[in-house]
This record gives structure tokens, C-alpha cells and sequence, in this order.
């Protein structure tokens, strides 16, 4: 999830530790932690019920410690602060879009509910893109495809339908660090599949079938990758599918940042022609459950769209979990989308263009002892250069000292005493979909000034 920077937000993260250290804390003494480490107003009363088990042992959202971070920074107009941290837009939606919503929200006709799955015209139009985006031979139907209060509640919905209490699901490391978070507060062990620097952070399919156990119950992929941008080829794609396939587990794929891909379609399992590593008898439905986001390609995350796309036969499952969470997703926004998704392909198009632009600007610019692991979609990857040091505590440097503001890989992965595992403690995301290219310029002229500013041993 993605955060506005909160003036007033105090370090969450280390509430975390601290009420973590503290098995025994009584409801009382949480809460005025809480209280202290969120800097509320003293005289809000504590509560004198205890939190339960399931979101304590879950983490806090990661992002405000980074942004505590930058309070230090003493910003000037001629050297501003350099946010590189929010995988978010960084420009508005178009026109039409901003009209639409105007008109749709003050239209008496969006108040009421709608189906669970969502509204019929925005689910047919979804088809339509789909065909865009997949090729012409997808197959897929209005009937597939379910609307959700963003992609984030997609996945949630999707884990209560497949998954319970005690359960496995596979996870790649570094991870999407909502999805850790539901899945550890849904009380589902999430099982690391490990992705390394040296694989461009591609996830190995037979790495992935050493994991399954009789508790599994699902293999998620996110490509385009948070946090490493790593892109997965169509054929590693397909490998899993036919892994998921054989052991009769979902394969859940996140394809939030698919549009900005640029090259051919993600890969070919919605096709209805034979699909390359797949068994004659593959049947996208049996397996596929597919999670969409419209935050990123039509840069509205606020107005909180997003999709599944399943087969039918789950509806009455996955329609108890989307009753229950969200009932239906915002209308307003369903029913302004709807009719406009085909003109919006250009935008969509000409932002996956300027973002693609911009990675080869970073990479360009960036100063030769940073080393990128990989890139795609809104981030990239990055290797700090100073040896021994946990990219957290280079992050924190570099919002209090230099203005940049990154997040270090442990944010998205197992930690050991707040530092990340390992190799993986010297990786640093950067989002470079939230700046202009200026400003990814003037990131990488700090990043060199940092070498010698921060007084640290440096790799050759
Ligand atoms: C991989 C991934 N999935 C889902 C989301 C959340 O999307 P939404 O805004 O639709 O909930 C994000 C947002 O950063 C993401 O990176």
C-alpha cells in the first residue's frame, strides 16, 4: 500500500520491535506505546481491550520509516527533497478520466450497490482490453472477471478463498510486502521462494517445486516484479503454470504493472490455441487466478479499482470473501471507466513509454559503483556500493543527509534485527515512476556525492 507523506508519523516500524520484545505488554501499556511512537495528543484515552493475536504478529506498513527518516532533511528550494520511495503515479489521469469521475460521482445512479463481482459494462469493457493486452484469441468473459476495491483486496479476497489458518502459500523473495503482511495476518504461512541478484531475480520454477508440501495451497508471481522490476519471461510464466497445474494448486498472478511492459503480451496462458510448456489439455480456468490494479495504468490508485480474473466455478467462494470485505468496489469510478477504457490506450500507452524512457535515463546516470539488478515496470533494483552496511542504514543517510528518499530491501523481505538477510542487505528500490526525469538526475548526482560525503569504505 501506498502512503501520503504524514507530517506527524512517528516510527511505527519500532513500535513494532518494541511491542514485539514485549510478549507480556498489557493493553494499557500498548496502547500508550502506540500513543508515544504515533504522536498522538496525550489525552486520547487508551483502550482496555487487548489487539489480536493475528495483526500483532503481522508487520507494520514499512513506508512511513522511511519517511520518518526524511524529516531530518533540511529541504531548500534549490535542493529539494527526491522521493524515489512511492510505487504511485506521478502524474494526474487524463481529462476525460478526472470528467467522467466528476459526473459519475454526482449521479444518484452510482449511490446505490452493485453485484459483488461488479458493474456489467466495466467487466465487459475489462474483456476488451484484455484481448489488447493478451492477444486476440483470449479467452476470457464477463463472467470471469470480478471488480475490486483495488488490487491489494483482490489478493486478500483471493487468499481467504483458497487458503486458511495453518496453510502454505509460496511466495517469491524479495516480496510484494502487502502480500507477506495479509498473508501472515490471515494466519497463512507464506513459504519464501528466494530470488537472487545473479538471476536477474527470476524466480526458479524448480527451486519453487522443491517447496510444495501437502499444506500448500497456491503459488503467487508478481510480474512485473515489486520490488526488483525484474519482467518474467512468457516461458517462465508458463513453467509455473504447468508446475501449478500438475499439483492442482492456483497459480495467483499478479499483473498490476502489466501495461507497462512494452514490448509483446506478459505471456499467452488466456489463449485459447496450445500454449508453449503447457499440457495440451490446459484450461486457463482450472488454474489461473489472475489480479489486476487500475492505480497504476490509469493513475487513479485513490479511487481504489481493481480485478480477479477466475473461473466462474469460484464465484460462490471468492463473492463470500468480496461480500464480506468490500461488498462491491466504488461505483462511481466502475461506471466512469467503463466507456472510456478504449480511448484511454493511447495514455496508457504513452506513460509505459515515458517510464520506460526514464529507466534507461536512471541507469545512464546512475554513478558506475551502483550496480542495477533489475529493472521494469515502475522500479528498479539497486546494489549500494559501501561495503558491510545494510541498505537501511544507507537509506536512512540518504533521506536525512542527501534528500533521497529509497527503500532498503529489507522492507520487502525477512529480516534479522531490522536488517535484511544477507547479500540481499545490499539492495535498494527505487521507484522511478513517481519523478520527472530532472529529478531522476539530480537523485543520481547525489548518489555519487554520497560516496565521499558519507565517509564509508566503497566496493572497487
Ligand atoms: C504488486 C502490487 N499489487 C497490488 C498493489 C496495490 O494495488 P491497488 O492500489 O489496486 O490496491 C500494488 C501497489 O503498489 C503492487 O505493487
Amino acid at each position: 500500500m501506498q502512503f501520503p507523506r504524514p507530517a506527524a508519523f512517528r516510527s511505527k516500524f519500532q513500535l513494532v520491535l518494541s511491542c514485539k520484545s514485549r510478549p507480556s505488554s498489557s493493553p494499557t501499556h500498548l496502547a500508550s506505546v502506540l500513543q508515544a511512537r504515533l504522536g498522538q495528543p496525550r489525552k486520547m484515552s487508551t483502550v482496555s481491550f487487548r489487539l489480536s493475536k493475528s495483526i500483532e504478529s503481522t508487520s507494520l506498513p514499512p513506508i512511513p520509516q522511511a519517511y520518518e527518516w526524511s524529516e531530518a532533511y533540511k529541504a531548500t528550494p534549490g535542493r529539494p527533497l527526491l522521493d524515489m520511495s512511492q510505487g504511485v503515479p506521478g502524474i494526474p489521469p487524463p481529462q476525460s478520466l478526472l470528467d467522467a469521475l466528476a459526473a459519475a460521482s454526482s449521479d444518484p445512479g452510482s449511490c446505490g450497490y452493485v453485484p459483488n463481482a461488479g458493474e456489467p459494462s466495466l467487466r465487459d469493457a475489462v474483456v476488451q482490453e484484455m484481448k489488447v493486452a493478451y492477444g486476440p484469441d483470449t479467452d476470457v468473459t464477463r463472467n470471469d472477471v470480478s471488480i475490486t476495491a483495488g488490487c491489494n483486496l483482490a489478493f486478500s479476497a483471493v487468499a481467504m478463498t483458497v487458503a486458511g489458518r495453518g496453510d502454505e502459500v509460496v511466495l517469491p523473495v524479495p516480496w510484494y510486502f502487502n502480500h507477506e503482511m495479509t498473508l501472515t495476518m490471515l494466519g497463512i504461512k507464506p513459504v519464501w521462494l528466494r530470488t537472487f541478484p545473479e538471476d536477474g531475480f527470476q524466480p526458479s520454477v524448480s527451486e519453487c517445486a522443491k517447496l510444495i508440501t501437502p499444506a500448500t495451497r497456491a503459488i503467487v508471481l508478481v510480474t512485473p516484479n515489486n520490488p526488483t522490476g525484474a519482467i518474467y519471461e512468457p516461458g517462465l510464466i508458463h513453467s509455473f503454470a504447468a508446475l501449478a497445474y500438475e499439483n492442482k494448486l492456483p497459480l495467483i498472478i499478479d499483473e498490476t504493472y502489466r501495461d507497462f511492459i512494452v514490448g509483446g503480451p506478459p505471456h499467452h496462458l488466456f489463449s485459447s490455441g496450445h500454449v508453449p510448456q503447457l499440457p495440451q489439455s490446459w484450461n486457463w480456468r482450472q488454474t489461473l487466478i489472475h489480479l489486476f490494479s487500475f492505480s497504476k495504468s490509469y493513475c487513479i490508485p485513490g479511487h481504489r479499482l481493481g480485478l480477479v480474473v477466475s473461473s466462474p466455478s469460484i464465484s460462490p467462494a471468492l463473492n463470500t470473501a468480496l461480500d464480506n470485505t468490500q461488498i462491491c468496489a466504488p461505483r462511481p469510478a466502475q461506471r466512469a471507466l467503463a466507456p472510456l477504457l478504449p480511448s484511454l490506450r493511447p495514455f496508457v500507452r504513452g506513460c509505459a513509454l515515458a517510464v520506460q524512457a526514464r529507466h534507461i535515463l536512471f541507469k545512464d546516470s546512475l554513478p558506475k559503483r551502483w550496480h542495477i539488478g533489475s529493472q521494469g515496470a515502475y522500479y528498479a533494483f539497486v546494489r549500494h556500493p559501501f561495503k558491510g552496511l545494510d541498505a537501511s542504514d544507507v537509506c536512512k543517510r540518504l533521506a536525512q543527509e542527501i534528500g533521497v528518499i529509497c527503500l532498503p530491501a529489507g522492507f520487502f523481505g525477512p529480516r534479522q534485527g531490522g536488517k535484511a538477510e544477507g547479500e540481499m542487505g545490499r539492495w535498494i528500490r527505487f521507484s522511478v515512476a513517481n519523478v520527472d526525469d530532472e529529478k531522476v538526475k539530480k537523485v543520481c548526482e547525489r548518489l555519487g556525492e554520497c560516496e565521499t560525503a558519507f565517509g564509508w569504505e566503497l566496493d572497487e
